[in-house]
């Protein structure tokens, strides 16, 4: 008798539990991992030297895993680290299925990948297919002659057709995207550097050949792909001549053309739904209707749009917080029902975010990057964070062009000195926004080249390591470090944070940015002063019983009076 009402209290909890799995997966809530993810973006050249040679390896994240997992981070993006003449610090691949060696090798990458795993952080790898480099073997083969097998692996026009109508190149001196070859009397295309040529999607053995590195890398047990510049894979293989100017607006000719939906289902069904793997793309297209239709579920393309809004609306002379609330609050209206977004800051392409978005002052720079921070882990969508703003990391503070290693960054000041532009209004803009700031070797401690190598490093250490670094913001426990790994865990403790329906309040508000999110009858309030003064903000909300989850300050006012780049997560009834 017993047995059987054990039993039968066994089948019940069951049978509920699995009504409950069914609720979430079925109901309002569709649970997936990739959704509950904190990303934390590794860029592996300036995380850590392990040999001396000034640049950042595998060995050296493997030898930070266990900080890495301090963090409480659960998805490691690196950026590219294939084999690659680094023209553009590895985004011209030469051999998908090798490591670069200044980076390691396969022995180290297998080692860091199962380091990862062990300490249940997943692994997603950056796909850069848009291009490949001019040393990828295709490429070799394919400019040796206009009948060689690989010809069309890219695109090539024929000299005697005349000049190819002009196509804009976002990293060439010229900003010209079509490069003369003598070799074939022929021009080749290519939207980034000339060592970047564009692969041509149109080509079906050039599409099976990516989908076979694609599975080589999930038959090795990563958890995801990061598609590089992929927006921009599919074009008008025919070459129309574009309107004068079109370069200004070049994203809305060259973004999400012909097949570019087509290729992303077939990527779908012949790799991505065969493994448990999230993918990403990098950008969102022209508009929400074209960032919807690679991320709805229903169509089987993507998993998560990662839209540049957000990140462009810091300009040098600043940026106002009505535009940005407009921004992120379009954005997730846009999601509310449909597809999956990121939410970011910075990455590899961004200067830092406490110096564009925060106030790196001494007195606000801390406070200021942990109200950015809560920004970013309490919006709804996959929080992105780049490696080293969790210190407070700051833009570089290089003053002459010799400080710079960027290629684009160097391209373009030799066009700007060729057409007789402003070199120093360029210094000016390149110390604002230049992707090198975000670039500098991450700070572990205060001694030389603040530990990140014994050697020379290849880009130079922020002078700024000896106050801001690691080991000393360990010790701190009001220090931004510390205050990352509690708001992560508020984050992964709380499905509401995740899930839950955003609502803005206080919108007319040009200094505080309130909002609320809600799931399952319970309710939490973010309270964020993007502003250098103390600012009022009116929610309607009556804080008087309302319980502080966290507080950059701590001990938050409980009237709406919000200090400095307050920030505070509360739960309200
Ligand atoms: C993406 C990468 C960037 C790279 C470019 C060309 O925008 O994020 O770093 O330079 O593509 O691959
Ligand atoms: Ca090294």
């Amino acid at each position: 008798m017993k047995r059987i009402i054990l039993q039968t209290v066994i089948i019940v909890a069951f049978l509920f539990t699995c009504s409950l799995c069914y609720s979430q997966n079925k109901g309002a809530i569709n649970r997936k991992w990739w959704k509950e993810a904190i990303v934390y973006q590794i860029y592996p050249r300036s995380f850590k030297d392990n040999n001396g040679d000034g640049i950042g390896d595998l060995k050296g994240i493997i030898s930070k895993l266990d900080y890495i997992k301090s963090l409480g981070v659960n998805v490691v993006w690196l950026n590219p680290i294939y084999s690659s003449p680094n023209d553009d610090n590895g985004y011209d691949v030469s051999d998908y299925r090798n490591i670069m060696k200044d980076f390691g090798t396969m022995a180290d990458f297998d080692t860091l990948l199962k380091g990862m795993h062990q300490r249940g952080i997943k692994l997603v790898m950056d796909l850069v297919v848009n291009h490949s480099s001019d040393e990828h073997e295709w490429f070799k083969q394919s400019r040796s002659s206009r009948t060689n097998p690989y010809r069309n692996y890219y695109h090539w026009w024929n000299a005697e057709r005349g000049k190819p109508p002009y196509r804009y190149s976002l990293f060439d001196v010229n900003h010209d995207a079509w490069r003369y070859d003598s070799l074939t009397n022929a021009y080749y295309l290519h939207y980034f550097s000339r060592k970047q040529p564009d692969l041509n999607w149109e080509n079906p053995k050039l599409r099976s050949e990516v989908y076979a590195i694609m599975k080589y890398w999930a038959n090795k047990g990563i958890d995801g792909f990061r598609l590089d510049a992929f927006q921009f894979a599919a074009k008008d293989t025919t070459f129309p001549a574009f309107p004068n100017g079109f370069e200004k607006n070049f994203s809305q000719y060259y973004a999400m053309q012909g097949n570019l939906h087509g290729y992303l289902r077939e990527m779908n069904k012949q790799v991505l739904s065969k493994y448990n793997v999230m993918s990403v793309a990098e950008g969102a297209g022209n508009s929400l209707t074209d960032a919807h239709n690679l991320v709805d579920a229903e169509r089987h393309e993507l998993n998560m749009a990662y839209p540049f809004d957000g990140v462009d609306i810091a300009k040098p002379d600043g940026y106002s917080l009505l535009h940005f609330k407009q921004v992120f609050s379009r954005l997730d209206s846009a999601f509310e029902k449909k597809g999956w977004l990121s939410v970011f800051l910075a990455n590899h392409d961004q200067a830092r975010m406490v110096s564009r978005f925060g106030n790196d002052s001494p007195e606000f720079r801390e406070l200021s990057s942990e109200m950015l921070t809560t920004f970013i882990m309490t919006m709804r969508g996959t929080p992105y964070y780049y490696n080293g703003d969790e210190l407070g990391m700051t833009n570089a503070g290089f003053t002459q062009i010799e400080d710079y290693r960027d290629m684009a960054t160097l391209n373009e000041y030799r066009h700007v000195k060729n057409t007789g532009g402003d070199i120093p209004q360029f210094l000016k803009r390149i110390a604002y926004d230049c992707r090198d700031n975000g670039r500098t070797p991450f700070q572990w401690n205060e001694t030389a080249n603040a530990g990140f190598t014994s050697g020379t490093p290849w880009i130079q250490v922020n002078k700024n390591y000896k106050t801001i670094n690691e080991t000393d913001e360990e010790k701190d426990p009001n220090s931004a470090l510390n205050y990352f790994r509690k708001i992560v865990k508020l984050r992964k403790d709380n499905l509401v944070l995740v899930y839950g329906r955003y609502t803005l309040l206080d919108k007319q508000n040009p200094d505080t940015y309130c909002y609320t999110r809600v799931l399952n009858g319970r309710k939490f309030l973010v309270m964020l002063n993007f502003s250098a003064k103390t600012a009022a903000a009116h929610t309607g909300i009556n804080l008087s019983k309302a319980r502080v989850l966290i507080d950059n300050y701590n001990n938050p006012s409980k009237n709406g009076q919000l200090r400095p780049y307050e920030a505070v997560v509360y739960e309200v009834k």
